[in-house]
């Protein structure tokens, strides 16, 4: 039997979008409202470059989904299409460090940048000191101003080494240099930078707000517009969909995954009007879905400990407080580092992390929301923290168990 019925059915099927593409978390687009200030202020601060001189360090950091990384990647776009235009040698690259963690990742990451053109193993199997220097010699034969963009800047594992190494390659240079911009969402991690990191690093710093409702509506509005057919969208969808982001975290892809979500909804249902109850609906699967996006990319034993907080959770007994109150699923800070040793062994990774260490990751798990503590009250042995998981202990003992087997 011929298949063009298949392909006729998913033709024609109807939509509440007219473009989806514009809706995804990926997509950049070219106006960003109420990023306008930090847009011209990033702006003064490369365009430098313009009259040949090396501009100051960035370092931008905000909660998720403030619009860090659409400003930095919008800016640098129209900085390197304007100079090209005036043939200047301004050039960025972008890295993502979530994915490109260590020096050497992401130095190799920055010439393929600079060299497409190259098979993608002409880098290959070398040192990071011979990459270091081919993208020193690169700046320096060219005469280039290269800034390098490094998104989610804080899982870079030998970031200080990184760092000195790209700021001491100015000194290697005459005309042209290597600028920073370091991206991070990691409201914690600046402080505990390494001093001299730090003030390479932030020479000019900058911190994203999160957005409240009424900015999170017209962000929705502009991208309904685009990406929905006209009227699919009911006013009060959006409105819905800013105030759970607002109230949430004033996050701006929180606000459009429930859109996107909402409408996606709607075509199941083949009805062609997005409403609220949609975004209701969608507001459980986004949650879940961002949850587990935060679980993905934490360091590896920063999952082992979340993982020992959902097994631990998932076999306690209420808690019993002096007052006579029953307390769900809390679990004591040391009882926690103590099984976080014996998971870790368990599963083979070596090296379970000092309890300062430790103490920085649970700091880390309740800044994402996904546990909550508390210090102990007087009557309790010696000075104790108390945990308790934010989220289901079920499903994250699930998807990290399956984790660690793969
Ligand atoms: N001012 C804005 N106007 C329009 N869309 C926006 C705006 N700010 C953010 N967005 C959209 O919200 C989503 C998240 O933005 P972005 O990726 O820039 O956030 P981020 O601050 O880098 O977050 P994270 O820290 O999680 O990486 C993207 O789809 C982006 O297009
Ligand atoms: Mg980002």
């Amino acid at each position: 039997m011929g298949l063009q019925h298949v392909f006729e059915a998913e033709f024609s099927k109807p939509t509440v979008f007219l473009d989806r593409n514009k809706i995804m978390p990926h997509y950049t687009p070219q106006n960003l409202p109420f990023r306008e200030e930090q847009q011209a202020t990033i702006s003064g601060i490369v365009a430098v470059t313009l009259r040949g001189q090396r501009p100051d360090n960035i370092f931008i950091y905000g909660k998720p989904g403030t619009g860090k990384t659409s400003t930095a990647k919008h800016v640098m776009d129209e900085l390197c299409s304007f100079a090209e235009k005036k043939s200047l040698k301004v050039k960025h690259v972008y890295v993502n460090c979530r994915t490109h963690n260590k020096k050497y990742k992401v130095l190799l990451k920055s010439l393929r940048e600079i060299y497409p053109s190259e098979p993608d193993k002409a880098f290959q199997g070398y040192s990071a000191a011979y990459l270091y220097e081919k993208l020193v010699s690169f700046v320096r034969d060219t005469q280039t101003h290269l800034i390098m963009v490094l998104d989610e800047l804080d899982k870079v594992r030998d970031l200080d080494d990184l760092i000195y190494s790209v700021t001491r390659s100015n000194d290697e240079i005459q005309v042209g240099g290597i600028t920073v911009i370091g991206i991070s969402n990691n409201l914690l991690f600046k402080d505990a930078l390494d001093p001299r990191t730090k003030s390479s690093l932030c020479q000019q710093e900058m911190i994203f707000p999160p957005y409240n409702a009424e900015q999170l509506r017209t962000i929705l509005e502009q991208r309904v517009q685009e990406a929905f057919a006209p009227q699919a969208v009911d006013s009060g969808a959006i409105s819905l969909a800013a105030a759970i982001a607002a109230q949430e975290s004033g996050d701006a892809r929180t606000a459009i995954k429930l859109l996107l979500r909402a409408g996606e909804l709607a075509d199941d249902e083949k009805t062609t009007q997005v409403t609220d109850q949609h975004v209701k609906n969608a507001r459980k699967s986004v949650e879940q879905e961002i949850i587990l996006e935060h679980i993905t990319v934490l360091p590896e034993h920063e999952k082992l400990v979340l993982y020992t907080i959902a097994a631990l959770t998932l076999n306690r007994k209420p808690l019993q407080r002096l007052s006579g109150e029953k307390v769900e699923g809390v679990l004591y800070s040391g009882e926690v580092y103590e099984e976080y040793e014996r998971t870790a062994k368990k599963f083979k990774f070596n090296d379970p992390v000092s309890a300062r260490w430790y103490r920085e990751y649970i700091n880390q798990l309740e800044m994402y929301g996904l546990i909550v503590t508390t210090a102990s009250g007087p009557g309790v042995k010696g000075q104790t923290r108390f945990i308790k998981l934010k989220v289901d202990a079920l499903k994250i003992k699930e998807v990290l168990e399956k984790e660690f087997a793969g």
